[in-house]
């Protein structure tokens, strides 16, 4: 299976900024892992005409669970697959923690956008606490469980999952590849009982301080099969190592 390697620009880049990682980042980019970019929606467009000519494809780092209606604010996955959108990341941390987003409201969303055509990227992962407490296990699967309930449209094509230990999230502290592993084959266990026939297939990503430095040997474990990386995505060489093209 091809590496899948998603940058989540998050709030982050100027338009100027956006044009100049790609003057780098097409020019040397193989194709060898499929890279997928999540800029602020504002410049969504850039990222769909800029990197469709290197083949990268580009997302939305949220979207409503509503297609139209009186949502001020809010982005309609529908429209933004009509605008050339490929997949949708949902259920941050961030979206959890800071604008308070629920399991239901996320469970809406991605419902949602599969209805929309987009492809999801659906985020889960424990505290520095409830790992501790030994409660990492319990708090995954109710958060895919919950995050992921009646989910009729969902197929190993149209789902991502990404593991991302809150503990890790821009913090520099990576989960070793070893806890990594252990976390993505429990998820894997799980997706296999919800979704028989394809839960084996859906691509599991690991998330939170994914470096150029550490991305290969998280790469080499059984059950990750790529990365959604924040931080060491914004500079086009970074991300270009981490996509294997040094
Ligand atoms: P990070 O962010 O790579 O900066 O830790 C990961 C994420 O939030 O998806």
């Amino acid at each position: 299976m091809t590496k899948l390697i998603v940058a989540n620009w998050k709030m982050n880049k100027n338009a100027k900024a956006c044009f100049e990682f790609f003057d780098t980042f097409n020019a040397k980019y193989s194709s060898k892992r499929e890279a997928w970019i999540a800029p602020q929606s504002i410049h969504l467009n850039l990222v769909i005409n800029q990197g469709m000519k290197a083949n990268v494809k580009a997302g939305l780092q949220n979207c409503s669970d509503h297609t139209s209606g009186a949502f001020t604010g809010e982005i309609s996955p529908v429209n933004a697959k009509e605008l050339g959108t490929h997949f949708v990341i949902l259920g941050h941390s961030e979206r959890r923690e800071i604008f308070k987003e629920t399991s239901k409201t996320i469970a809406a969303k991605v419902k949602t956008a599969h209805q929309s055509d987009l492809k999801v990227i659906f985020c889960l992962g424990e505290t520095l606490a409830e790992r501790e407490s030994g409660m990492t296990e319990t708090v995954l699967k109710d958060q895919l469980n919950q995050g992921l309930s009646d989910q009729s449209l969902a197929t190993a094509d149209n789902l991502v999952v990404a593991y991302e230990p809150i503990w890790a999230i821009g913090t520099g502290k990576t989960a070793t590849p070893a806890m990594a592993q252990e976390a993505h084959a429990f998820i894997r266990s799980i997706l296999k009982d919800k979704f028989p026939g394809f839960g084996e297939k859906v691509r599991l990503l690991y998330g939170g301080s994914v470096k150029p430095d550490n991305v290969e040997e998280l790469l080499a474990q059984k059950d990750i099969d790529g990365g959604l990386v924040g931080g060491a995505s914004l500079k086009a060489n970074d991300f270009l190592a981490l996509c294997g093209d040094k």
